[in-house]
């Protein structure tokens, strides 16, 4: 028995050193494909990418709106959804508006196969040559910014960057742009106030010290859709030429390099990034949601367009639903890892 006890306090001893080694030493976890000692000038990773798809005619009529739309290659039948239902409007409110998608490369090559017939079929593609995956979504996002500055800058008044799991209802955006003052330095989107980097590994948002040492993030908008001003594009992607690489795309460019460039993101209080019930008058109050599936994204397409459902929204005001409220904070497993602090 004795025998025992004496294990037991030199094990607590030996737990409780290696603890205050663990925090002495600030050990942390690599984010993945991004350690401590990778290179994190982005110029490094973009100046020599090829644009292997590109449609034919990109960036030559002149519009209102230039929509990227970033997807990953293998989700084709989202892409398929967004053709059918909100992006399938080329004038909105008198205005021309243009929806490409935006792909990186699969390593599998049926994948690769597939997306070259989809883009002779379409013409709505851009492929980029890097690895499309979710730790290289900075990459992703700087070589957008770096094409649409280059080649489409007195084309569009706005760029509008949107994930594919995500309804728009583009005539209430279109109309919000149309009312803006300025057409520069506007950058719109739902904004994440005060939010800290989260030190738990296992979360999708992990941010060591190392890629990030201060206490808050500066306000950025969240990464699932954001619009700016033609001229944001050229000044987010000259600041990310100066700042070192951090994997959390939204963060970085509505961030830190928004904040380089001297632009100040704002909210737009129709932007949810959460799941919203097909049922509920929200999805026709809303200009963005979230999780939506290819068959939510036809299903919510239709209702907003039926003159019964439209009748009996007609008196909506926002209302907290605590039902809709549990369901969306505790059942949607990527709203567990609070990152959210909106504003
Ligand atoms: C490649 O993608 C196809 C279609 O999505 C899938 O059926 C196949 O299993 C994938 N192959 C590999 C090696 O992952
Ligand atoms: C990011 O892209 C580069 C270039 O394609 C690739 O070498 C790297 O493995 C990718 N990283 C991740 C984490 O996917
Ligand atoms: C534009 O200016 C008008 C008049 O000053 C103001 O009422 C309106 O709120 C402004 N719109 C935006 C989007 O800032
Ligand atoms: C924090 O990071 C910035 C930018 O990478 C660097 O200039 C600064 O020296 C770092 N501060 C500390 C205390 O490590
Ligand atoms: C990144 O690399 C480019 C070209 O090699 C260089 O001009 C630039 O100063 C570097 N930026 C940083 C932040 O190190």
């Amino acid at each position: 028995m004795k025998l025992k006890l004496e294990y037991i306090y030199v094990a607590a001893i030996v737990i409780s050193i290696l603890q205050l080694i663990v925090f002495f030493t600030n050990l942390e976890y690599d984010v993945e494909g991004w350690g401590k000692n990778s290179l994190r000038n982005l110029s490094n990773y973009v100046s020599e990418v090829n644009f292997q798809i590109i449609p034919y005619d990109f960036c030559q009529k002149p519009g209102m709106l230039l929509i990227f739309v970033c997807s990953a290659p293998q989700n084709a039948e989202a892409r398929q959804a967004v053709r059918e239902t909100w992006g399938s409007n080329k004038v909105v409110l008198n205005e021309n508006v243009e929806l490409l998608f935006f792909l990186g490369n699969s390593l599998n090559a049926s994948v690769q196969e597939a997306v070259l017939i989809e883009s002779e079929k379409f013409n709505d593609i851009i492929q980029a040559d890097f690895s499309d995956s979710y730790y290289n979504l900075t990459i992703k996002s700087t070589l957008m910014l770096q094409l649409v500055s280059n080649k489409c800058l007195d084309k569009y008044k706005f760029f509008f960057k949107i994930d594919d799991d995500m309804f728009v209802n583009l005539p209430k955006l279109v109309k919000v742009l149309k009312e803006q003052n300025s057409s520069e330095n506007v950058l719109l989107g739902k904004m994440m106030c005060g939010t800290k980097p989260i030190k738990d590994p296992t979360s999708k948002w992990y941010c060591p010290t190392y890629m990030y040492n201060g206490t808050y993030f500066p306000n950025f908008l969240s990464g699932t859709g954001y619009v700016m001003s033609m001229d944001v594009t050229r000044k987010l992607y000259n600041s990310a030429m100066t700042i070192p690489f951090i994997h959390l795309e939204d963060v970085y460019f509505t961030g830190l390099c928004a904040q380089r460039s001297g632009i100040t993101p704002n909210t737009l209080f129709e932007f949810s990034t959460g799941y919203v019930d097909d049922n509920s008058c929200d999805i026709n109050h809303l200009i963005t949601m979230h999780y939506v599936t290819p068959e939510k994204m036809r299903n919510v397409y239709q209702r907003i367009q039926q003159p019964e459902f439209l009748g009996k929204c007609s008196q909506y005001k926002s209302v907290f639903e605590p039902i809709a409220w549990i369901r969306s904070t505790l059942f949607i497993p990527p709203a567990r890892w609070k990152r959210k602090r909106i504003c």
